[in-house]
């Protein structure tokens, strides 16, 4: 089959190339963009570290062709922070309590997180595991990943530092 020529803008960047019509967008971002943020947990929809955004909307990159994403926006972990410095208070959030400890999940955890703050607040905490449902996390036994969740809906709250995007509704995952 011969290759596609796709555009996706990626974090504000567009990047162009000519892939094959197989290629998972989460292989994409990581070979072609060259953002290794976005991790492969499984590759089978199951464990959500290649969550990201598609205009707007938490998707796991294993399960979207590249292809489908030709002409959309792309937003992953790395374009949440403003510089090395400068972490998104949902990230912010997860280095001071604990949300993480291998990190393997972080990043999907994260995302998934950002979307969810994005679209509603005043969380309750079943809300809140209900919406990360799809992330598996084998470290932390999700306890501190709640507790960085509301954290960050704080800071959020307070903070103008944060990246404002339409959130679409959600729809199936
Ligand atoms: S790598 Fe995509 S859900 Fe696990
Ligand atoms: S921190 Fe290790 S898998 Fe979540």
């Amino acid at each position: 089959m011969s290759n596609l020529k796709v555009s996706i803008t990626v974090n504000g960047e567009r990047k162009e190339a000519e892939i094959e019509p197989r290629m998972l967008l989460v292989h994409f971002i990581r070979e072609v963009a060259g953002l290794t943020g976005t991790h492969v947990g499984c590759d089978t929809t199951n464990c959500g570290a290649c969550t990201v955004l598609l205009d707007g909307r938490a998707v796991k990159s294993c399960t979207v062709l590249a292809a489908q994403a030709n002409g959309k926006k792309v937003t992953t972990i790395e374009g949440l922070s403003k510089g090395e410095n400068k972490l998104h208070p949902v990230q912010k959030a997860f280095v001071d309590k604990h949300g993480l400890q291998c990190g393997f999940c972080t990043s999907g955890m994260i995302m998934t997180s950002f979307w969810l703050l994005n679209k509603k607040r005043k969380l309750s905490e079943e809300e809140i595991r209900e919406a990360i449902s799809g992330n598996l996390c084998r470290c932390t036994g999700y306890e501190s990943i709640v507790d960085s969740i509301q954290e960050a809906e704080r800071r959020m709250d307070e903070s103008e530092e944060y990246i404002e995007e339409e959130i679409p509704a959600r729809r199936g995952r």
